[in-house]
């Protein structure tokens, strides 16, 4: 598989190719990176799969260090693909931001404030940033993100439809482990203990997607935080019921809203995240 560290190697290459789908990662791939993959190729002659770790989109440089990175790794699962239509685009710091390594302020009229925007500044200032940097470099037709950043996909199709840019952004279900746990390149450094009580996270978003049915957010909010006071090894950063469009949290259902239960939850100090359609 051919793998490209330089982006004049790599747009002369995409040059001959009549459509491009992209998969924007930051390598430590896992199931949930090949079912992006898989649909890419059904979709489009050539897939793009970047693999970049991008420092300006972490808030706490302990997290951008531990990041794992293994590109030989990563190169060998896609390989496991068998498909021939894929190349890797696994570029320097110093060739996507040169010596200037800082993000654009974006304005993505208020879905960067609510959730994790709350609680890591400036982080999709960084993704912003980096996605408009790698559309432009690699102008696929397709790119595909995955719902369990689900706020982080409403922030891209909110920068195609402000930058206008002429991709079509496709969302891909969560992908879980066998049980329930999303799946996520720092699942591998959670501890024996906390990757055995993990799956609680979505054991407690489903039984609220149930409890939603009948009751108010409020209700259901207070109850999942009572769940986790009584788990003294996850420690819950926030969880809410936000409308799935601006993403702003529940007050009073409406009839025809779409609503998500987003958590976030510390195993120590391995940040997970996870959410549920309701
Ligand atoms: O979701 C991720 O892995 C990253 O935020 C992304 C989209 C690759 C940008 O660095």
């Amino acid at each position: 598989m051919k793998v490209f560290h330089n982006i004049t190697a790599l747009q002369a290459f995409l040059n001959a190719s009549t459509s491009v789908g992209f998969v924007p990662t930051m390598g430590s791939l896992h199931q949930g990176h090949l079912s992006l993959i898989k649909n890419a190729i059904a979709q489009n002659d050539t897939v793009v799969v970047s693999i970049y770790v991008n420092p300006t989109q972490f808030d706490n440089s302990a997290d951008l260090e531990k990041y794992p990175r293994d590109l030989t790794q990563d190169v060998a699962l896609i390989e496991t693909l068998g498909s021939n239509k894929i190349v890797v685009f696994a570029p320097s710091t110093q060739e996507i931001y040169n010596t200037n390594i800082t993000s654009k302020p974006y304005n993505f009229d208020g879905l960067e404030h609510q959730m994790e925007g709350k609680f890591r500044a400036g982080h999709f200032d960084g993704v912003g940033t980096i996605v408009k940097k790698l559309f432009d470099i690699v102008k696929p037709q397709k790119a595909y993100f995955g719902e369990k950043d689900f706020q982080q996909l409403q922030i891209i199709k909110k920068l195609v439809e402000k930058e206008q840019l002429n991709i079509k952004i496709i969302p891909c279900s969560i992908f879980r482990e066998n049980d329930g746990l999303a799946m996520s390149s720092r699942n591998q450094r959670l501890t024996k203990v906390h990757r055995e009580v993990a799956p609680f996270i979505y054991k407690t978003l489903q039984e609220a997607k149930k409890q939603f049915g009948t009751k108010s957010a409020t209700k259901v909010t207070t109850w999942v935080y009572q769940q986790f006071e009584s788990n003294p090894l996850l420690d819950l950063e926030y969880f809410t019921i936000a409308n799935e469009a601006n993403l702003k949290t529940v007050v009073r259902k409406q009839k025809n809203a779409k609503y998500r239960a987003f958590i976030a939850v510390f195993a120590e100090e391995i940040r997970l995240i996870d959410n549920i359609e309701l």
